[in-house]
């Protein structure tokens, strides 16, 4: 068997290489790596261009960002507010190639997603100068498309890289509105920690960023990650939205009393109200879904398990106090948002239930950052 140099660099990215060939390459990448560098190491090893890698966290939204006011440029109905997530994200690596072609862990891409990242390239050659076409290739440890923020993370980190790659040298916040025409909710993952992103109706590309909101350590919060599906959901939160936009009578409200969960959000991190973070965060979650299950067709991504979930929530406030709260997004999964002195007991308890096929532990996050460039 004779393998090119373009050959074995082909099957690693996309994680064909040959059982023999792979199981060898494959331990010793992990054995002396964290997989973060995999992409960048070989490309370096093989070819002598310009490759940069960039890991982002993924981030869950506190106050809903739901429904857009410019659709070119992606830039929310809403203001929003989340938490960066830690050791919970995608790591992307790009490098020149003859065409665009996305990796997406070890498989090329679907041709919807294709199409997505194109239209984000082109949108940004529009702003930022840049030329020529790009391997990209991600990793990650958020399953896709299954309502865990994966494109959040997958466009913070793209971004990232884009802005190392090509020299341009933007600040954070210019960062975050390059990301936010990815994908709006990928502004945030750029910052660490809680991170507000301003949209609304007069908010124009450059004010529709995201920006850091300073951490009270008295939070100490801890985010539970309930994953009950990990089937790619039927609609994406893209066309979710749009559909939801476009036909619910309660997507108004959901906007006109956005300001107040917004303002009201902030305050609570401010004042390290946990117990009012909680509860802002539910009922911008159940608005957010009252104006999904009033589109036209009604879009439920909630499965048994879910409501299953959010009942033993309620139970354990009823039983123990203010000490969790629930947010989903657009899938069946629960986040539940609790104090790091309270995690390992609800995480017990959940598995008891028997509900989850995973469940995670996460806590507060850093921003987007580079991995490596050469
Ligand atoms: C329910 O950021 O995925 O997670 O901007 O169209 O890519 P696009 O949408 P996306 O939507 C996220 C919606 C949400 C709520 C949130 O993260 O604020």
């Amino acid at each position: 068997l004779t393998l090119t140099k373009e050959d074995v660099i082909h099957s690693i990215v996309i994680g064909a290489v040959p059982e023999w060939l792979g199981i060898g390459l494959q331990n010793r990448v992990h054995r002396f790596d964290s997989g973060r560098h995999l992409h960048l190491k070989i490309f370096k090893l093989f070819m002598h261009q310009k490759a940069t890698t960039a890991y982002a966290n993924a981030n869950i939204a506190l106050v809903k960002y739901w429904g857009k006011c410019d659709h070119a440029l992606n830039i929310p109905a809403v203001s929003s507010l989340s938490m960066t997530l830690k050791d919970f994200g995608t790591t992307v690596s790009i490098t020149k190639a003859s065409e665009l072609s996305v990796w997406i862990d070890g498989k090329i891409c679907s041709q919807e997603v294709h199409h997505r990242v194109n239209d984000f390239l082109e949108k940004t050659r529009l702003i930022h100068a840049f030329s020529g076409t790009l391997n990209i290739a991600s990793t990650s440890s958020v399953p896709y498309a299954s309502g865990l923020a994966s494109s959040a993370a997958f466009y913070a980190a793209l971004a990232t890289a884009l802005n190392d790659y090509c020299a341009w040298g933007l600040s954070p916040q210019k960062l975050s509105t390059l990301a936010r025409m990815g994908s709006a909710s990928a502004a945030r993952s750029i910052f660490p920690g809680f991170v507000g992103l301003y949209g609304g109706l007069h908010t124009n590309h450059d004010q529709a960023h995201a920006f850091p909101l300073k951490d009270h350590p008295d939070l100490d919060v801890a985010m539970l990650i309930a994953v009950v599906n990990t089937r790619p959901k039927a609609i994406s939160s893209r066309n979710a939205m749009n559909l939801t936009q476009s036909t619910s009578p309660f997507f108004k409200a959901f906007v006109e009393t956005h300001h107040q969960d917004f303002a009201d959000a902030i305050a609570a991190i401010k004042t390290s109200s946990f117990e009012r973070l909680g509860s802002i965060m539910e009922h911008s979650t159940l608005k957010m879904f009252a104006t999904m299950m009033t589109a036209q067709p009604a879009i439920f991504y909630w499965q048994e398990q879910t409501m299953a979930l959010i009942n033993f929530v309620y139970k354990i406030r009823q039983d123990l106090g203010p000490i969790a709260y629930f947010t989903m997004d657009a899938g069946p999964q629960v986040k539940i948002l609790t104090k790091k002195n309270h995690a390992e007991a609800i995480m017990s308890m959940i598995e008891e239930l028997g509900l989850t096929q995973h469940l995670y532990r996460t806590s507060i996050g850093e921003g987007a950052s580079i991995v490596d460039s050469t």
